[in-house]
């Protein structure tokens, strides 16, 4: 095996379909192509991820030799000529999607990903209508894990996106694969649900699936229900920062195409908060609040709890997070920093709270990701819906968002909302990080007594991941 190490210093000359090209040494042949427009397919690979090279798609010729070699999993060598498309490459990559459909059900007008699913979009762009192959997908019932995520096993193509993501990148551990060949599967330990595993419920693996096999589990059914009944008062959260997430979905499901996500329209005008505010009062809402008036609250009790276990001698820092499954990764993995997790209520048992006084029955909060929708409670009243769910649902409803007038928030009536604002950001050293692996990193200095913050707070996940 070579011990070369690429240098990123020396450029490697090669060329792609003819076209002569220069990249860094290290550079992928996948990259390399990208770089003369040409986008050769794939399936496991994902940028934000490792090299795997599993499912083979984005085979290449090289040197016109009869071996095939992946785009993703090798580097480009001085000298090489590559060939990405030609009559053979056509029909060994249709052939290795016919053969994935063939252990997959087809059953696309029903699934949450239609669309959206990578496998649907290869075949699609193969021209692939019926497969060659017989269509024997395995007999797995969908799994719902708590309210946050679904399992559905039987539309897994084995790319071990979610274990890289579960695994490396979050440091989790709760799912990874057992067994090999044609048994070869995604597992918890013993096959359990994800809530007796050490599952953080952070969503990272479903925002990375490239199929319809673990994603969100969607409550936007629940939420229409209460909508549509008029004996129940519904009450919204929302902030701005959904916005980016929201503008990226309304565009996807207007035009089908994949887009970033996180990224303001280039055509036309973000839209603003007060459109969003109108579009979710257009679905149904009785009232709209601003969950940035909901964050202040929460970091005023948590800027009291400091100061008061400052004075106290009680345990620092105190450690917080926006989504429940904060507690959890404390639980599984730091039980002896049980004591350092805050008492204040998370968002939205905090909005629950101050919206009681307008008589609220269900509440929705709209959030940027799916870990927020992890909650232990199970309360049937109270939901999370991602910006992907919003979209759905603004679409469903026919609202235009960007024609509409802007609305105002409603105001929150009680004490606690007016003098959140008022509270002074404290004397005291504040740290925010980002996704489990990082945390665990604090977490381990807050034991050794070399963390010096007196606040950590824990965002359950890492942006580039979000969907
Ligand atoms: S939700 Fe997070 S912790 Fe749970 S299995 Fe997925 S990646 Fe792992
Ligand atoms: S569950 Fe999704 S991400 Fe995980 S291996 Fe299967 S297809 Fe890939
Ligand atoms: S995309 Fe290259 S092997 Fe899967």
């Amino acid at each position: 095996m070579s011990s070369h190490q690429p240098d990123p210093n020396i450029n490697v000359n090669l060329t792609i379909d003819g076209i002569p090209v220069t990249v860094p040494e290290g550079t992928r042949i996948l990259e390399a192509a990208k770089k003369v427009n040409i986008n050769i397919p794939v399936l496991c690979e994902h940028p934000e991820l490792c090299k795997r090279a599993l499912c083979r798609i984005c085979v290449v010729e090289f040197d016109g030799r009869p071996k095939l070699i992946t785009a993703c999993g090798n580097d480009v060598w001085e000298g090489v000529n590559i060939v990405t498309k030609n009559e053979r490459l056509f029909y060994v990559r249709k052939t290795i999607i016919e053969m994935i459909l063939a252990n997959h059900p087809q059953n696309c007008l029903s699934c949450v990903r239609s669309k959206s699913c990578e496998l649907q979009i290869l075949a699609s762009q193969f021209g692939i209508t019926t497969s060659s192959f017989t269509n024997e997908p395995d007999e797995i019932q969908p799994v719902v894990e708590s309210e946050t995520l679904v399992r559905d096993m039987s539309k897994c193509v084995k790319c071990n996106r979610c274990v890289e993501v579960c695994q490396e990148t979050q440091k989790i551990g709760a799912i990874n694969t057992s067994r090999r060949g044609h048994e070869y599967e995604i597992c918890t330990a013993f096959n359990q649900p994800l809530e007796d595993v050490k599952c953080v419920f952070c969503g990272g693996c479903a925002s990375v699936c490239p199929v319809g096999a673990i994603y969100g589990h969607d409550q936007t059914k629940e939420v229409w229900k209460a909508l549509g009944d008029s004996g129940i008062k519904t009450a919204a959260q929302v902030s701005d920062e959904i916005i980016p997430y929201l503008e990226s979905e309304l565009r996807f499901v207007s035009t089908g195409k994949l887009l970033s996500t996180g990224k303001s329209p280039s055509n036309g005008q973000p839209l603003s908060v007060g459109q969003l505010v109108a579009a979710i009062k257009l679905l149904g809402f009785d009232k709209v609040y601003n969950a940035a008036v909901t964050v202040n609250v929460v970091n005023a009790e948590i800027i009291d709890e400091v100061q008061t276990r400052k004075k106290s001698g009680a345990k620092l820092p105190v450690i917080s997070g926006y989504a429940e499954g904060v507690t959890r990764f404390i639980n599984n993995f730091y039980p002896d920093l049980k004591e350092n997790l805050t008492s204040a209520k998370n968002l939205r048992q905090q909005f629950a709270a101050l919206i009681k006084a307008d008589g609220a029955i269900t509440t929705v909060s709209f959030v940027s990701g799916i870990a927020q929708k992890y909650t232990a409670s199970h309360a049937k009243t109270d939901f999370a819906l991602t910006a992907a769910e919003l979209a759905r649902m603004i679409k469903t409803a026919g609202i235009v968002i960007e024609a509409l007038p802007e609305e105002p928030f409603d105001v929150f009536d009680c004490e606690a909302s007016k003098q959140s604002g008022k509270q002074p950001v404290g004397t005291f050293k504040k740290e925010t990080v980002h996704g489990y692996a990082q945390s665990r990193e604090v977490m381990e200095s807050i034991q050794k007594g070399e963390c010096d913050a007196q606040w950590v707070e824990i965002l359950d996940f890492i942006r580039k991941f979000d969907n």
